[in-house]
């Protein structure tokens, strides 16, 4: 197989996909501060993109050169929808599409979609072979879990590589299990043994807990997978991919700079989305710059408290105003100036 996966050099990095998280003013952020090989947007209904309310569907689809190769990645349960939906995908220019069959929302597998395909092989095979023929030559792939109510590796695991795709990614977590318990890796290690025998040139992606590419290096080779996806890991360190940082340097950055990432994404996030996405989605990724320092917690309420983004520059400003000054006092008492 000749597909931009298998060019990149092993083990690479994927960013989760995440629904509300990983737009396409996350991805920038993550690319300035050090980009995983792989992005994917967030999941997007094929139905949707099929029907009359695709323009505010396709929202999910906005990207930028920068976030390339970018995967985009279907759920649904309708190979007719996913022949179209691939179609267009390949027309707006996307690099890869990934079919969605691992996330365990209620909502969402009473209908038979995502890992509710686990059990309904059939079905899971119809939908890719629709992807494949419209996607005209673009690499299809599947992200999905090691079972739905119950663990079933090997026989899931066998059924999709005998489709011979390109690219498998497992959450070592079965539906069920949501993510509740640790990710079993010593199931991805039995995924790529199996690939030995079955398909040799599909890739295999492993995806559950990685914190750290540290931690992500060594869960590699200890299964040998040839790709390593994360998630929540970005949540505690967007630096988590750059290779040039170790796990210790996000929670030991300046605070400054913490708050300067914070504007720069509040920012990002009112040029591209203005009024088409809440200002208050921007919430959830306070935590992430306001941890690990002196005064976060009081700072993280009164963020809580803004609704748009002069509010959150007045805010920030006022606590630099106030801390800068502690900060430098906290320094020169920890090593004074001699
Ligand atoms: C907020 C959130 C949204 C998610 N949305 C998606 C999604 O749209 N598509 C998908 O395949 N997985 C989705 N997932 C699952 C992640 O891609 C990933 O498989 C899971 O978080 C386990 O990896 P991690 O331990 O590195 O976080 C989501 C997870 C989270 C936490």
């Amino acid at each position: 197989m000749n597909t931009f996966w298998h060019n990149l050099e092993k083990p690479f990095t994927v960013l989760a996909p995440m629904e509300d998280v990983t737009d396409t003013v996350f991805r920038r952020i993550i690319a300035d501060c050090g980009r995983p090989d792989i992005f994917v947007t967030e999941f997007t209904s094929a139905d949707g993109l099929c029907s009359e309310g695709r323009l505010a569907v396709s929202k999910r689809l906005l990207y930028t050169e920068v976030e390339r190769p970018l995967v985009a990645q279907i759920w649904g349960n309708n190979p007719s929808n996913y022949y179209k939906a691939a179609k267009m995908l390949k027309e707006q220019g996307f690099n890869g599409i990934d079919i969605n069959m691992g996330c365990p929302v209620q909502k969402i597998v009473k209908n038979g979609c995502c890992s509710a395909l686990i059990d309904n092989p059939a079905l899971a095979k119809e939908l890719v072979v629709a992807a494949i023929e419209g996607a005209e030559g673009l690499p299809v792939s599947v992200k999905t879990r090691i079972g739905f109510k119950k663990k079933v590796t090997e026989k899931w695991a066998s059924f999709l590589l005998e489709l011979k795709l390109p690219v498998l990614t497992f959450h070592a977590r079965t539906s069920k299990q949501m993510s509740k318990v640790p990710a079993e890796w010593d199931e991805i290690k039995k995924i790529v043994n199996l690939r030995k025998e079955i398909s040799p040139e599909t890739l295999i992606i492993g995806n559950g807990d990685i914190i750290s590419l540290e931690d992500g290096y060594s869960k590699a080779s200890f299964s040998n997978v040839d790709g390593l996806m994360i998630g929540r890991g970005v949540f505690k360190d967007p630096f988590i991919f750059n290779k040039n940082t170790d796990e210790n340097f996000f929670v030991n950055l300046d605070p400054k700079i913490r708050l300067s990432l914070l504007l720069k994404h509040s920012r990002l996030h009112e040029k591209v989305w203005a009024n088409k996405k809440p200002f208050k989605i921007l919430k959830k990724f306070y935590k992430i710059y306001v941890s690990d320092f002196r005064g976060a917690s009081e700072l993280r309420s009164d963020l809580m408290q803004t609704n748009t983004l002069v509010e959150v520059e007045k805010v920030i400003a006022q606590w630099l105003d106030v801390n800068s000054h502690t900060e430098k006092k906290s320094i020169d008492q920890v090593a004074p100036a001699t």
